[in-house]
């Protein structure tokens, strides 16, 4: 059962972090809220659309499904989406843009649905009202998503418009940079409370400091964002999303413990500094040009996560040695804290010369990759090296 004014949604995200994105939706009031692969489905209104694209970190794009139809030949394809009343949610003067997912034996390039998708929507247009929208896959008013499995067909609109992980703060990247919902995602995965510090002694251009730093004060993922797809929608509630923007700011929060974003490279930390700078969030981070041995995190305790070298993107001269190096040091000096690394490098990750706690599988971009947890006790020191 659906309630008046509400629809179903679908929230994409990335490998491992369903949970995540689930535990999000729920927070901002979604209900019916199912996990699937890389996805979630939820239920909600306008007001829930809108939050779900301010506020969840782990979401890349928030889709309403408009019409679900099964194709046996490929002319159905064409046929189904002529049938939709484009009308209600594109003008003619309006500009469109469509990207297709496909698993399908019947049709099995994305391009040529996207292609066949396109023609239909104009074709309408120009059959009822004689003239036709325009495409525009940049900066469209409506992006559509066809996603074609087996031989079903879901139509969505894509109420984000471009990927969520584009928040709009960074503003230069480094070598080898990772998302900012998977930087999110592991952050929240790692459970960090607000309640201690938090470092990132290879933080490149700063994305996984900008994102804790975004958390610790209760700043919504969206806030740096210049737009979003619903604003050009036809339906589009200017009055709603004024008023969810202006209570984000009453939630803003101060975070009391340090930040601190540290990279062996000065020309990182000058992005990653760059990067906070663009997010007015360089009073919250101490950035310091320091390789990981001779950072000392600071006292009290509190959560570690870095994203080292997977000897892919970033080749050191001794992967192995560069692992064990961060182990001594985390047994050196992060006593307290709870350490995260995620690696491609499943052999080199066994050089940190300690039991991981947890393991969880993640992807960062196409690379299968671990996320490893190591809790670091005044013991360590002693610690035995154990295979993963
Ligand atoms: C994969 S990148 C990190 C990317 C970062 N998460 C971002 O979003 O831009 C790895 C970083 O580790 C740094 N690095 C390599 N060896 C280091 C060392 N021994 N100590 C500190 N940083 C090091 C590199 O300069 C690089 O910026």
């Amino acid at each position: 059962m659906i309630e008046e004014n509400n629809f179903q949604m679908l929230a994409k995200t990335m490998t491992g972090l369903e949970e995540i994105l689930a535990n999000e939706l729920n927070e901002i009031g979604a209900t019916q809220i199912e996990i699937s692969n890389r996805a979630v489905s939820f239920v909600g209104d306008n007001e829930i659309m809108y939050k779900s694209n301010y506020w969840c970190r782990t979401a890349l794009h928030i889709l309403k499904p408009i019409a679900g139809f099964y194709i046996r030949r490929e002319e159905d394809l064409y046929k189904k989406i002529y049938e939709i009343k484009w009308e209600e949610y594109l003008s003619v003067s309006g500009t469109l843009a469509v990207d297709a997912v496909v698993n399908a034996s019947i049709m099995t390039h994305s391009h040529y649905v996207s292609l066949k998708t396109k023609d239909a929507i104009v074709d309408r247009f120009r059959d009822f009202h004689a003239k036709r929208p325009s495409i525009d896959t940049d900066n469209p008013d409506v992006r559509v998503n066809i996603h074609l499995f087996k031989n079903y067909c879901t139509v969505s609109i894509d109420s984000s418009g471009y990927s969520l992980h584009k928040r709009g703060y960074r503003i230069k990247t480094g070598a080898a940079p990772i998302s900012e919902v998977l930087a999110a995602g592991i952050i929240l995965l790692s459970g960090w409370d607000k309640q201690s510090n938090f470092i990132d002694p290879m933080c490149g251009s700063g994305t996984i400091v900008c994102e804790a730093a975004m958390i610790a004060n209760n700043i919504p993922p969206g806030y740096y964002r210049k737009s979003f797809g619903f604003e050009k929608w036809k339906d589009f509630d200017s009055v709603l999303w004024e008023k969810i923007k202006t209570e984000a700011l009453d939630l803003q929060t101060e975070f009391e413990y340090d930040i601190v974003g540290s990279d062996i490279s000065e020309e990182a930390i000058q992005i990653a500094l760059e990067n906070a700078r663009s997010a007015r969030l360089h009073k919250d981070i101490v950035f310091e040009i320091k390789s990981f041995e001779e950072q000392i995190p600071p006292e009290d305790g509190g959560i570690m996560i870095c994203n080292p070298p997977y000897g892919e993107r970033i080749v050191p001269e001794d992967i192995v040695k560069l692992y064990q190096e961060i182990g001594n040091s985390l047994k050196k000096n992060y006593s307290g804290y709870n350490a995260w690394i995620i690696t491609s490098d499943f052999n080199a990750l066994k050089f940190i010369g300690l039991k991981p706690t947890r393991k969880i599988a993640l992807f960062n971009g196409p690379l299968e990759c671990k996320l490893a947890k190591f809790e670091i006790y005044q013991g360590s020191k002693k610690a035995v090296k154990q295979n993963l």
